[in-house]
């Protein structure tokens, strides 16, 4: 039997784990995942990228509502992102508890077993989710080309100058995950194939 477990990129890791490095190795706190443990890389999932879904999402969605109520009349855009944002939310709030309580689980199970039983497990719950993490990129893409680059318009009042500013952070904050979260499969189960993604045989 074969599973194939496709990355949404046909990228390899070596070209993965620089890109995730290009972006934010400037940064102070940069951190190379590929040598972390699989509990601190998921406890920066759980507790700095899950938690601002958690908390910051309800907050950014209540700023898009009051920005479309006030602006919405001249700046029509206003209605498709604050849709693009609520679909975001919802997908991505049905996401992280599906890697909380599934993914996760499994990659501890795998990496204190290191059975093909557990191994398969593991890999079939990965191909089931994996879908989601382009689903929310393709969203964020979309958000960042309705707001024109999160330009904020010249008749901008404080109120949507920080939304634009939120929705920025979201998008740092939702390629963020999904690159830590590759490099995590990419170091857990370590057969990458180049062109095709993860591959089990049994
Ligand atoms: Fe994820």
């Amino acid at each position: 039997m074969v599973v194939a477990i496709k990355l949404q990129e046909p990228e390899n890791i070596k070209t993965l784990g620089q890109r995730y490095k290009n972006g934010s190795k400037e940064n102070e706190g940069y951190i190379d995942w590929l040598r972390e443990t699989p509990h601190k890389i998921m406890n920066h999932m759980i507790y700095t990228h899950h938690a601002y879904i958690k908390h910051e999402f309800p907050k950014i969605g209540q700023l898009l509502f009051s920005i479309l109520r006030t602006h919405g009349k001249n700046h029509l855009e206003l209605i498709e992102i604050y849709l693009l944002f609520n679909d975001l939310k919802i997908e991505l709030e049905n996401h992280i508890v599906k890697e909380e309580e599934l993914i996760f689980p499994a990659i501890m199970l795998y990496e204190g077993t290191k059975t093909n039983e557990n191994r398969k497990q593991l890999l079939e719950r990965i191909n089931e989710i994996e879908g989601e993490h382009k689903a929310a990129g393709d969203i964020v893409r979309n958000i960042r080309i309705r707001t024109k680059h999160f330009t904020v318009p010249m008749d901008a009042c404080k109120t949507f100058a920080l939304a634009y500013k939120k929705l920025t952070e979201t998008e740092n904050n939702i390629f963020q995950h999904i690159h830590i979260v590759k490099l995590f499969y990419l170091k857990t189960l370590n057969d990458y194939i180049e062109h095709g993604g993860f591959i089990y045989n049994s």
